[in-house]
């Protein structure tokens, strides 16, 4: 039997797609998964059984409710009268840049992380290239970073001057491959580039083990697992320095562009601090060259005020995320990695397999958003290929770039995911 999901809400009906059919409970690892869905390819993609189950084409359904991948409104709304009134006194003030705000939040979202310094800046790109320039890499330097991250994590790393040297995506894991990342170790490198991915933390205990046996420093991205824990820590701290994107799409996120580079480094702090102002210890003192990169009022502004619910919503994406993988768990997809010691705040939930592409187009046709985090892994970019960088083979993170696919899981989603839940049960 064809196995049928009842609506997120009235009248959408979701049908799972026959070819996501399994027979029993199985954990299956990746090969398996391969191994079962290229069989089940062939016939299925275009056969979704409707003769059998009497489903009607989309065509002839009645207007379907649109759940979207993510509806940034709705926090919006939430916290809006606060946020207008809060924009009104910093608009009073016209204090826009570097002002009692911005201060205010780097004390309060250190603490949250558990780490000693927070320096904002104006994007996660640049929280990652004025990282990397703390950390003095230059031209000639290697940086190792994994290849299904997305472009964002590289681009810092080519604007540095250095070279970009790739691993492979973990089996089983968002993090990267150990052995890959031992093996590309040589003279030349000068720091790891570890991204915790979809809102799971890295191994980080694993990674420095390797990277500190060598004096090599870690650069732990944390922008997709903003509240995440490892170890019962943070997941930011781990590594020397910790730049964070605070994008809009973020689980903590700003109205616009924004960033923070967290460290427990007193030195780095302050030499990120410098580098944010052009370089500037006082007015027209430039101690250094440095860079335009401010995380402004308004931003700060936000980011204080949805810092205290942080928590909360992590926790909805989590029970959202839990529902999804016990449903999903007789199906031969692959649901999000779960490990004792690291609690992921489901930037993305994303499931994993073969039949990708007619499963989205599937979904999408019964109204219920879905993304792809990432559809190309690094070394396949056009960029990456003009750059005349080196060929790669890394089947891993090719083959997660041809079958992940996210669907919704943010925090307000909750009713809708409920109810659609527990008509089911
Ligand atoms: C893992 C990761 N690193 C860095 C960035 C870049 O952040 P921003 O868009 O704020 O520059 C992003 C943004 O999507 C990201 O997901």
């Amino acid at each position: 039997m064809t196995r049928n999901m009842p609506a997120l809400s009235n009248p959408v009906t979701v049908y799972y797609h026959p070819g996501l059919r399994a027979e029993r409970k199985t954990f299956m690892n990746a090969r398996t998964v391969v191994r079962r869905q290229e069989r089940a390819q062939k016939s299925s993609i275009k056969n979704f059984d409707r003769k059998h189950e009497n489903i009607p084409a989309p065509s002839s359904r009645p207007q379907l409710k649109k759940i979207p991948l993510l509806d940034l409104t709705r926090k919006y709304r939430s916290i809006e009268a606060e946020l207008r009134r809060q924009w009104g006194s910093v608009f009073s003030s016209m204090k826009l840049l570097n002002g009692s705000n911005l201060s205010a939040f780097e004390g309060e979202f250190a603490a949250y992380c558990g780490v000693k310094y927070a320096v904002g800046v104006a994007s996660g790109t640049d929280a990652i290239y004025l990282s990397l320039q703390a950390l003095r890499i230059s031209t000639g330097d290697e940086v190792i970073l994994p290849a299904h991250v997305p472009a964002p994590v590289i681009e810092p790393v080519i604007a540095a001057g250095a070279k970009p040297v790739l691993i492979d995506k973990a089996v089983g894991d968002y993090g990267p491959d150990l052995n890959g990342l031992r093996k590309a170790i040589n003279p030349r490198t000068k720091a790891i580039l570890a991204v915790h991915m979809l809102g799971l933390p890295c191994d980080m205990q694993a990674i420095l083990e390797v990277a500190q046996k060598r004096n090599i420093p870690v650069v732990e991205d944390a922008s997709q697992a903003q509240g995440a824990v490892y170890k019962r820590r943070r997941a930011a701290g781990w590594g020397a320095i910790t730049p964070m994107s605070l994008g809009p799409v973020k689980n903590l996120a700003s109205y616009g562009d924004g960033g923070v580079v967290l460290t427990n480094d007193e030195q780095l702090a302050q030499y990120v601090r410098l580098l944010r102002v052009h370089g500037q210890a006082e007015k027209y003192d430039h101690k250094i060259y440095g860079w335009n990169s401010r995380l402004d009022e308004l931003q700060a502004v936000v980011l204080r005020l949805k810092l205290p619910t942080l928590d909360r919503d992590n926790a909805r994406r989590a029970a959202i995320a839990a529902e999804y993988s016990k449903c999903f768990a007789d199906l031969p997809v692959i649901t999000p990695p779960q490990f004792f010691d690291r609690t992921s705040v489901y930037h993305q939930y994303v499931v994993e397999t073969p039949h990708r592409d007619p499963l989205q187009r599937f979904l999408e046709s019964n109204g219920i958003g879905t993304g792809i985090y990432y559809p190309v892994s690094l070394h396949q970019h056009q960029a990456w290929k003009a750059k005349k960088l080196p060929a790669y083979s890394l089947p891993e993170a090719e083959r997660y770039a041809r079958e992940n696919l996210a669907i919704p899981v943010f925090a307000e989603l909750n009713d809708e995911v409920r109810e659609y839940f527990s008509s089911k049960a």
